[in-house]
């Protein structure tokens, strides 16, 4: 699984690309920057203010967004109680090396994330911290029945590369753990993705590009569990759909990646998903590309 190599992405902040998905764990414009405008910025952490909150970080890496996350709960006094799926150790491990990244943060999430590596939690007054490494079809299951989250992050690497994390299936049994109004936040925009969410019974949301990323059309997607207009006091930072990214969603790049039992190889999934393409009548997404770019 490992064989990763370390990369400086063009806001300072270290990160890592992997060579077995042939990917970087953070997109070039910086790790820290995605970090705030895809995962912290929607979460709305204000809300939680010398309150508590449940957290799942689903693919926790070399832990960015729960970092910023920690940081930001700590200056508002809020309490946390945190589960994580990671299948692979590795990445923590470089967490735990890099200077720069240990510069960055509070030391007590220095003193997490040392604790999660020897013993796979931490607790004291206001932290609670599991993570449960392995593959996160199945160590999900090794969660709490009875806890729900109010924010899950989801942070797999792209749908096309590692389409595991991404199927109707396991987005089903992660968008039940959600609570009432609780949020499902990833940098994905995924149509297959957010057609899946959308089939679920969440409210989706698109998330606003920032000032560095105007030209892409979305930074990624909120979905968002037991959604009441009436009760919603709208977020500075995600958005309705909009008509393209609607018509996105009826096209055949919405077709979900499908793994029945959670247990199929990423090359199965994506063989399973283009023959319920080649036979869908929905319009190809290069139409609706051109029609839109
Ligand atoms: C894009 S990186 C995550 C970046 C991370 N959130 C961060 O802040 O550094 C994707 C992560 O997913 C993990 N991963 C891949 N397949 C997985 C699986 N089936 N279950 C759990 N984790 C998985 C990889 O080991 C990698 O650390």
């Amino acid at each position: 699984m490992a064989e990763l190599t370390e990369v400086i992405t063009r806001d300072g902040s270290f990160s890592l690309k992997s060579a077995f998905y042939k990917e970087n764990f953070h997109s070039m414009q910086g790790a820290l920057t995605e970090t705030k405008v895809k995962f912290i910025n929607p979460s709305d952490l204000e809300r939680f203010k010398n309150k508590s909150l449940n957290v799942l970080d689903i693919c926790f890496g070399i832990g960015y967004n729960s970092a910023l996350l920690f940081n930001t709960l700590i200056s508002q006094n809020s309490s946390v109680n945190w589960y994580a799926l990671e299948i692979d150790k590795k990445p923590l491990e470089y967490t735990l090396t890099n200077e720069y990244f240990k510069e960055l943060w509070d030391p007590k999430i220095l003193e997490i994330y040392n604790s999660l590596y020897r013993d796979n939690m931490f607790e004291d007054q206001f932290f609670k911290c599991n993570i449960l490494w392995g593959d996160a079809r199945e160590e999900f299951f090794n969660i709490p029945a009875s806890l729900e989250f109010d924010l899950i992050y989801l942070d797999g690497f792209s749908p096309q590369k590692c389409p595991q994390v991404w199927t109707n299936e396991f987005l089903s049994k992660v968008s039940q753990k959600l609570k009432n109004f609780g949020y499902l936040i990833t940098y994905s925009s995924s149509a297959a993705v957010r057609k899946t969410l959308k089939n679920l019974g969440l409210e989706i949301f698109s998330i606003k590009p920032n000032l560095i990323s105007q030209k892409s059309w979305s930074q990624g997607t909120v979905a968002i569990a037991g959604f009441d207009k009436k009760k919603y006091q709208g977020n500075l930072y995600f958005e309705t759909l909009s008509k393209r990214e609607e018509e996105h969603l009826f096209t055949k790049a919405s077709i979900p990646y499908r793994d029945p039992d959670l247990n199929f190889k990423a090359e199965d999934i994506i063989k399973e998903r283009l023959k319920e393409q080649s036979i869908s009548n929905l319009v190809s997404a290069k139409e609706w590309r051109e029609r839109w770019e």
